[in-house]
């Protein structure tokens, strides 16, 4: 088989299964058809509301709740692949395409909903670092000053290409990092803690400020609620 047939087929498989999830509206509390048993007793996601932000200096509505809707579609997706999942798995066909390529699929799906809701979570702040507090304290020892730690996480961010630059923690030892990562699936390390999160996809900042990425990290600065992120830190 041809490559470009076989991700034709792949994409009409993952459809199908997706279609499926859909018709059987198993989300928890659902009704099922009869004779169907529920897939999970886990509940499905529900997205968060981030309305709070609107109005934010630096960030326009319009961008705002564009954002807004994107990180609806992957909660909305992160069930129907948790649900398509669980089908297959009930029906003994895990040892499949579909299977395959879903369990793939969750990772991009769930970190897209995830990283949202840290991003939109570590956003609205009013209030300046607390320079006492364990995280400037974290950052000072890692970096030897708050200012090399904001350097690097605007040089972080500035990169060419899209992704995410995310302040990181490592709960072993405790060594805190600036890391880029390039898809929402790949490139986190294993066993940290996100601290700080920042979306660079040009979705997060072109209605606003066009190719200039520099002046929208300027504005997320301005924009960080340093108490969600001190939150975070082991
Ligand atoms: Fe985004």
């Amino acid at each position: 088989m041809k490559l470009r047939t076989a991700v034709t087929s792949m994409g009409i498989l993952v459809g199908t299964a997706l279609s499926a999830s859909l018709r059987a509206q198993t989300r928890t509390g659902d009704t099922l058809p009869a004779g169907k048993e529920t897939r999970t007793n886990m509940p499905s996601y529900e997205p968060k509301d981030f309305s709070r932000l609107l109005g934010m200096e630096g960030f326009s509505d319009t961008l705002l709740k564009n954002h807004f809707t994107l990180y609806q579609g992957y909660v909305t997706n992160t069930n129907k692949v948790f649900d398509a999942l669980g089908q297959i798995t009930q029906d003994g066909k895990a040892a499949t395409p579909d299977f395959a390529e879903l369990k793939r699929r969750l990772g991009w799906e769930f970190n897209g909903m995830r990283l949202h809701e840290l991003y939109f979570d570590n956003l609205g702040g009013k209030a300046a670092l607390d320079k006492g507090g364990k995280l400037a304290k974290a950052i000072e020892s890692g970096f030897g000053a708050y200012d090399r730690w904001e350097a690097d996480f605007k040089a972080t961010g500035t990169m060419r290409g899209i992704g995410w630059t995310i302040l990181y923690q490592d709960n072993v030892g405790g060594r805190l990092f600036n890391q880029w990562i390039n898809e929402h699936d790949t490139g986190h390390p294993a066993g940290c803690t996100p601290l700080l999160i920042l979306d660079v996809f040009e979705h997060a900042f072109m209605v606003d400020y066009g190719l200039k990425r520099a002046d929208y990290i300027g504005a997320f600065f301005k924009n960080i609620d340093w108490k969600a992120v001190e939150g975070r830190v082991r």
